[in-house]
């Protein structure tokens, strides 16, 4: 491990040998240019030092893992990697300070130099100390830990991850048959592809779907096991990452030739190997399987070694791994799934209570409950978990229960989960590590919300940059891969299939946690935690987060525990406190948090905090400020000195008006001030913006992706709007209908622009769109318009075409107060790319109509709040894949919306909202 933490320092280090930091550096220390040489070399070095490192250590860490030599190398590696991007900050920090200007600014330059020569000559011998160190420890590991080589193909067998796979793949091959559950499709499956009288060699691939544990070894073994006896010849063999050729092939040899009583006569050439395998293999129907394949390439060089003969042999090849499964030709592959909850208690049942006919005793069945859906189906950590409790009593099963967490990390029993969780991270990506230990910082079940955790993830350094992309969208990648590595798990998409909510399964939290703890990554406190464990600094960690902090019992206490906490933690990177803090305990906080001069992530929301220290200026690092709920109402004017500053997250507090200072954060990308009085979204001015005081250019922001929310007050304030090209999300209130023009005009500018909401200034206003808003942007996704439009039918019929001439994508249209006289459907029917809908208060006319083969994408329609809607129809063949209908504060419905039973098949909730008495009476007799 400890990869990702070096990863993190190069990075760092390339900051300050970019562009930016260069010029800063020169301007600053223009008389010393040696001694500023000098020190850019050596952090070079390093550099280059780190990257070898870490190609080094994410090649041989996993083998090596356990090794107690090792792992104390490697915590030594990680420290001097955190002393060294310590120095780099201090360095960054120097340079990047803002100087003074005005008329004796030259006078205290000069006043300074003694100092600057000094800081300088600091940095300078911190880093040929760094250098001495990193030196040394190549030296110590050199003469004291011995590591398997990477790439070396001798065969040695002394890998780790070879003993570890072939543990796996034991236990899972012992699994019961009877242990299988909820396979008998699979089963079925394979064994009419082993069978069928095609005499061809066919390759089937079973597909864990990037987990471990779902049972797929288990699944071939059962199969294998009865299949075998129809084949002239058969061998099993575990690969793994580590494997060699070589191995491979004396295993096959051995296997093949010891089932005939044959000498298999080992040789150590592995062209002979190949050959006496090709012997042998010729003329007989083998059934080999391949278990755990890692790679693709390897799919290939396996196949090379077994002779495609036409006897009806068969391989079959079990991975985890996507690509690998998708890598030959075959058609014939299965993607195993979770099991669903019923099979998994089934599974439990089978396995904890053997004897009782597999019943459970009532008084246990919340605790088995709970216990299975840790396990999240994957049946090789149900059966684990079952073992441990097999016929034990009930306190004991209690007791065992209560310990889960305790067990997890301890007990020996449960090492087989825990071992392939283990290897599921082991073999992330290094760029998915960082990611995926910092959710784990987070409470059990916490629902992570994708834009938030991709902001965050971005503040922390974590995302890198590839190509022309933008760096939430690789984010997004990420987010994706996780989610596909089982390491995340998906709680929610939005209609057009983006992943919305995320959560992280239990039992990977757990050895998550664990992980951080070893790598000093993150420290989380809840209340007993904060009184009781020990202070951040003394394990150097990195990332504070606390919750869970019940104020109430007592705050003095508390407060000052994690006032000490917090100020004894120098060298933190990220501080989250999120949560509901209403307590003036939690606002004491801020003082003592803006001393922590490195830190890059303040997230500090649901503080009730009233004003920002000035000091806030001086967190030179400072990518995320999140101050979401708090009172504040106007920002210290050293908020401009926040140059690397991305994210500045202030929704719900009290700014009126942005500072001035803004126009410095160059960098920043998501901007979110503003109040929401409604959150439901029923009210036209359900949300307010902020101002930008007269004046000033907002053109320099020219990273700016969101802007929630700007708040008008006169046509001018849109003027700077067009240089925001990188514009992807932006609210925008208190509009009249004279400012469309300009507005539309900054508009076609943003060329991402996916998600715009216009608001206009009063319920009496009509918004000018129809000329100007059509055709629409290209990529825009979400549309939300409140007010009353102006020529409705010519904004809403405009063909289906964009900017770009192609196809719209426009997947969710919410209009609201536009009170329409005239039927919207048929013009709205031509989008058809539409997967969300939403009338509040869009429509004065009594019936609405939905014709056949209209919106055949949508998944969810909301009407809302229309009192003169009496009736609502729905054809046969129109909405096919509605998923979700709400009908909210309709009084003039009293029938039951005629038709609805065509979109049954599909529909999953169907929701009426203050509804009438005589609507709801009907509904019943329905
Ligand atoms: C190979 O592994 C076995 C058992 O894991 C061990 O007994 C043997 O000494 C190892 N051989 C080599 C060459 O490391
Ligand atoms: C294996 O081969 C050796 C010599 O190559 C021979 O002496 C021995 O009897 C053979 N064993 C069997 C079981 O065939
Ligand atoms: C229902 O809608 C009407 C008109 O749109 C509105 O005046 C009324 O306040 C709404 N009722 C509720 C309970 O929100």
């Amino acid at each position: 491990m400890a990869e990702a933490v070096i990863v993190l320092a190069a990075q760092k280090i390339g900051v300050a040998l970019g562009k930016e930091a260069i010029n800063q550096a020169a301007s600053y220390f223009e008389t010393y240019v040696t001694q500023l040489t000098d020190l850019q070399g050596r952090m070079a070095r390093i550099r280059t030092e780190l990257r070898v490192m870490h190609e080094y250590l994410s090649g041989i860490d996993v083998r090596s893992h356990n090794k107690k030599t090792y792992e104390v190398w490697v915590e030594e590696v990680r420290m001097q990697v955190h002393r060294i991007e310590d120095i780099v900050d201090d360095y960054l920090h120097l340079i990047g300070h803002k100087h003074d200007t005005g008329w004796c600014s030259s006078l205290k330059k000069r006043f300074k130099r003694p100092n600057i020569l000094l800081s300088l000559n600091r940095i300078v011998s911190s880093i040929k100390e760094a250098e001495t160190n990193l030196d040394h420890l190549f030296k110590t590991k050199d003469r004291w830990v011995s590591v398997p080589n990477e790439g070396d193909t001798s065969g040695e067998n002394s890998s780790y991850i070879v003993e570890r796979s072939r543990h796996l793949a034991d236990i899972s091959r012992s699994l019961h048959e009877d242990d299988l559950v909820g396979v008998d499709g699979n089963i079925n499956l394979l064994h009419r592809w082993i069978t069928t009288d095609d005499m061809r060699r066919k390759v089937i691939m079973l597909h864990g779907g990037g987990m471990g544990g779902l049972g797929k070894t288990a699944l071939a073994a059962n199969v294998y096991n009865k299949e075998k006896a129809n084949f002239e010849c058969y061998a099993w063999v575990s690969i793994s990452q580590a494997y060699t050729m070589m191995d491979v092939l004396k295993r096959l040899n051995t296997e093949l030739y010891s089932r005939e009583a044959k000498n298999s006569s080992v040789s150590d050439n592995i062209d002979d190997l190949g050959h006496r395998l090709e012997g042998f293999l010729n003329d007989r129907k083998y059934l080999i399987v391949f278990d755990d394949v890692w790679e693709p390439a390897t799919v290939d060089e396996l196949l090379r070694a077994l002779v495609p003969n036409d006897r009806g042999s068969r391989v079959l090849m079990t991975t985890r791994i996507h690509g690998v499964a998708h890598h030959a030709l075959s058609d014939m592959r299965i993607e195993i799934q979770p099991l669903s909850p019923d099979d998994s208690l089934m599974l439990f049942q089978k396995t904890a209570f053997p004897r009782e006919d597999n019943t459970i005793p009532a008084e246990l069945t919340t605790l088995v409950d709970e216990l299975v859906g840790k396990c999240k189906g994957i049946p090789l950590a149900i059966v684990s978990v079952g073992r441990l409790l097999r016929d034990n009593t009930e306190a004991e099963f209690r007791r065992i229960h209560n310990q889960l967490d305790w067990e997890l990390n301890n007990n020996r029993n449960t090492q087989d989960v825990r071992n392939i969780l283990y290897l599921s991270y082991i073999y992330l990506p290094t760029y998915l590590k960082n990611c995926f230990l910092y959710c784990s910082l987070f409470p059990e079940n916490y629902h992570f919300k994708r834009k938030k955790l991709i902001r965050w993830w971005i503040a922390e350094g974590f995302v890198e940059k590839r190509g022309g992309r933008t760096m939430e969208k690789v984010a997004e990648d990420y987010l994706k891969e996780l989610v596909y590595w089982k390491m995340l798990q998906l709680v929610r998409s939005n209609s057009f299939d983006r992943i919305k909510i995320i959560k992280m399964h239990g039992l990977v939290r757990e050895l998550a946690v664990d992980m951080c703890q070893k790598e000093c990554f993150g420290v989380v406190y809840n209340d007993k935690a904060m009184i009781h464990g020990e202070s951040p600094g003394e394990k150097d960690e990195r990332r504070i987060v606390i919750h869970r902090i019940n104020w109430d019992v007592d705050p003095d206490n508390l407060g000052a525990h994690v006032t000490q906490k917090i100020s004894g933690a120098h060298h933190i990177r990220s501080l989250i406190l999120e949560e509901d803090n209403r307590t003036p305990q939690a606002r004491t906080l801020v003082p003592v948090v803006v001393k922590c001069r490195y830190v890059s992530v303040l997230e500090l929301s649901g503080l009730s905090i009233d004003n920002v220290p000035n000091a806030i200026g001086d967190l030179f690092n400072l990518r995320h400020l999140g101050l979401r709920g708090s009172k504040v109402k106007v920002l210290p004017s050293s908020i401009e000195r926040l140059s690397n500053l991305l994210t500045l997250d202030l929704t719900g507090s009290e700014l009126q008006e942005l500072p001035r200072g803004i126009v410095k954060l160059t960098k920043l990308r998501h901007l979110f001030a503003e109040k929401v009085s409604d959150k439901y979204g029923r009210d036209l001015r359900c949300r307010t913006g902020v101002r930008i005081p007269n004046g000033i250019g907002m053109e320099k922001l020219r990273e700016l992706q969101t802007l929630q929310a700007l708040e008008l007050r006169n046509e001018g304030s849109l003027r700077h709007l067009k240089e925001m090209r990188q514009m992807r999300s932006l609210r925008i209130t208190g509009v009249r209908g004279s400012y469309c023009e300009a507005l539309c005009v900054s508009l076609s500018q943003m060329k991402m622009l996916s998600n715009l909401d216009i608001i206009a200034s009063d319920s009496e206003e009509f918004l000018q769109l129809s000329n100007n808003l059509n055709p629409l942007p290209a990529d825009l996704e979400k549309l939300s318009l409140r007010g009353r439009l102006a020529q409705p039918h010519m904004l809403l019929g405009a063909t289906a075409a964009t900017t770009t001439g192609g196809q719209n994508h426009l997947c969710s249209l919410h209009l609201s107060w536009s009170r329409l006289e005239d039927d919207p459907l048929l013009s709205l029917s031509r989008w058809s790319t539409l997967t969300r809908l939403s009338f509040t208060r869009a429509y004065v006319g009594q019936q609405l109509v939905f014709l056949q083969g209209w919106f055949t994408n949508l998944k969810k329609l909301i009407l809302r709040d229309m009192p003169n809607l009496d009736r609502l129809e729905i054809q046969q063949g129109t909405m096919t894949r509605i998923q979700k209908i709400v009908l909210q504060n309709l009084s003039g419905m009293v029938l039951v919306p005629r038709g609805i039973e065509y979109v049954q098949p599909t529909l999953k909730s169907l929701l009426f909202l203050d509804i009438t008495p005589v609507f709801f009476a009907e509904l019943r007799n329905c």
